[in-house]
C-alpha cells in the first residue's frame, strides 16, 4: 500500500527503545565508514542498514508487517491475495507432477499461510513448500505463524538457505526485488558520478565521487537502451544485485513458472526525463519520505524495480519471460471474483472489510497498477493463461 508522502522532518517520534537501537545501527555504520577511508556506497548503507547480522532493519527483532509495523504488503492487507495466487500455483502445478512451491522472501509467513489454507480447500498441496528467506528473525516468525496458524502443514513447509538444485514447481516473491540494495547515481558533466555516505558533524552526509567502472557501465547500458544519454544533475537508482539474483534463481530451476510481484515499471518510464530524484522510498510507520540516511535500521528502505531489467536478467539466463501484468489485472483474471462468491452471505461488517481490501489490491491509485506480476518460465512448465491476459511485455 502506498502511504501519504510525509516531509522527513514531520515524521512520528520513534519509540526510544527503536531509537537506541538506531544508535546502534548507526555507530556500526559510522565504523564501516571510517573502516572504508571516509565513505561507503549507498548500495552498502542500504545493504548494512537492512541487513548487517542482528542489527539491520530486516534481521533484527523489530515489527515491521502489518498495522503495527512500517508499511502493509499485499498478503497483510487481506488473504484474497494469497488465495488468488494459490489457484494460478495450483494451475502450473497440475502440469508438473511431484511440483513443489518456493517462496522467496516470506516476510510475516502471511502469505504462505494463504496459499496452503487455499491449496488445501482446492485438494492440490504440494509436497513441499519451501521457504528460502535472508532473515533468521523473519524465519522464525514465519515458523511461529503456521505452527499457529496451521499446525497440520508445519511438516510440509521446510525452510531452507540457499536455493535448491533442479527445482520443479512455483517460485513466488512478493516485494522481495525492491529490498535489494540499489546504489544511487547522478549524472555530472556527462559523467556517471556514484552517490555515496560519508560523515560530517551533522551525521551522515552524502558525497558525490568517481563511480567505478561496474556502475558507469551499467548507466552507460541503460542510455544505450534509452536511446539518449541521462541529463546533467539527473539522480536515480540502479540495482547491481538484480541480474545476479535472477540468474541464481535460472540456475536453481528446472521445471517452473516464477513469478515475481513489486512496484516498478518499465525501464523507459524508471528513467523517464522528468523522474529526476529516482524511486528510492522509505517506510517508518506507515509514513512515506524520501531520507534513507535517517533512522538506520528501524525504517524500511526501498527502491521501485525497474522490470525491463528483470526481463533481460531473466532472458539472457535461459528463462521465458511469459507475461508482465498489472496487479490487479492479475486478481481480476486469476480468480478474485470466485473468491467474491459468497459476498451476499456475509455480515455488513465482513462485506465493508472485503470491499475495503479489494479496493487497495486493485485501484490505480492503491495498489492496482502500481504493482505488477512478471511471469517468467523454464522448462517444461508454462505460466497460466490467466495470467497473461492484459499482457504488456510489449511494454518492457
Ligand atoms: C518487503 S519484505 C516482503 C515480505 C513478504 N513477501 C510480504 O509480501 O509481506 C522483503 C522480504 O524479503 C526478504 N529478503 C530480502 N532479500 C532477500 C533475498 N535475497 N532472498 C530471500 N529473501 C530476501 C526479507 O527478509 C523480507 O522477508
Amino acid at each position: 500500500m502506498q502511504p501519504q508522502r510525509t516531509p522527513a522532518n514531520n515524521l512520528p517520534e520513534p519509540h526510544p527503545d527503536s531509537l537506541q537501537h538506531s544508535k546502534r545501527v548507526s555507530a556500526s555504520l559510522v565504523r564501516a565508514i571510517e573502516t572504508a577511508g571516509g565513505s561507503i556506497s549507498f548500495g552498502e548503507f542500504m545493504q548494512h542498514a537492512l541487513y548487517a547480522p542482528g542489527l539491520g532493519y530486516y534481521v533484527a527483532g523489530t515489527r515491521k508487517f502489518g498495522a503495527d509495523g512500517d508499511f502493509v504488503t499485499a498478503p497483510e492487507v487481506s488473504p484474497l491475495f494469497g488465495r488468488v495466487l494459490a489457484t494460478q500455483c495450483a494451475a502450473v502445478l497440475s502440469g508438473i507432477a511431484g511440483g513443489r512451491i518456493l517462496e522467496l522472501g516470506a516476510g510475516s509467513g502471511a502469505l504462505a499461510v494463504q496459499i496452503l489454507q487455499k491449496l488445501e480447500e482446492l485438494d492440490c498441496l504440494p509436497e513441499r513448500y519451501q521457504i528460502l528467506d535472508v532473515s533468521a528473525d523473519l524465519r522464525d516468525r514465519q515458523q511461529q505463524l503456521i505452527r499457529e496458524q496451521l499446525p497440520s502443514m508445519l511438516g510440509r513447509v521446510e525452510w531452507i538457505q540457499q536455493l535448491p538444485a533442479g527445482f520443479r514447481g512455483v517460485v513466488v516473491a512478493n516485494e522481495v526485488a525492491d529490498a535489494l540494495p540499489v546504489e544511487r547515481f547522478i549524472k555530472v558533466d556527462g559523467e556517471v558520478a556514484q552517490l555515496r555516505v560519508a560523515l560530517d558533524e551533522s551525521g551522515f552526509v552524502w558525497r558525490v565521487a568517481t563511480a567505478p567502472e561496474w556502475l558507469t557501465a551499467g548507466v552507460r547500458a541503460i542510455e544505450k537502451d534509452l536511446g539518449s544519454e541521462l541529463p546533467a544533475g539527473y539522480q536515480s537508482e540502479f540495482s547491481p544485485g538484480l541480474q545476479g539474483w535472477i540468474g541464481d534463481l535460472a540456475d536453481s530451476v528446472q521445471d517452473a513458472v516464477v513469478l515475481l510481484f513489486d512496484y516498478g515499471i518499465a525501464r523507459h518510464e524508471y528513467y523517464a526525463p522528468d523522474r529526476n530524484s529516482g524511486w528510492l522510498r522509505c517506510y517508518f510507520r506507515h509514513h512515506a519520505h524520501d531520507d534513507p540516511l535517517l533512522y538506520p535500521g528501524i525504517q524500511d528502505l526501498t527502491a521501485w524495480v525497474d522490470f525491463t531489467a528483470v526481463a533481460e536478467a531473466a532472458d539472457g539466463a535461459g528463462m521465458t519471460v511469459g507475461s508482465y501484468v498489472t496487479q490487479s489485472q492479475f486478481l481480476l483474471h486469476g480468480g478474485l471474483a470466485e473468491e467474491m462468491a459468497d459476498f451476499d452471505k456475509l455480515d455488513q461488517r465482513q462485506q465493508y472489510e472485503l470491499s475495503r481490501a479489494v479496493k487497495l489490491l486493485t485501484l490505480p491509485g492503491e495498489m492496482g497498477e502500481h504493482f505488477k506480476c512478471l511471469a517468467l518460465s523454464k522448462g517444461s512448465a508454462s505460466v497460466p493463461a490467466a495470467i497473461t491476459v492484459s499482457d504488456r511485455r510489449h511494454v518492457l
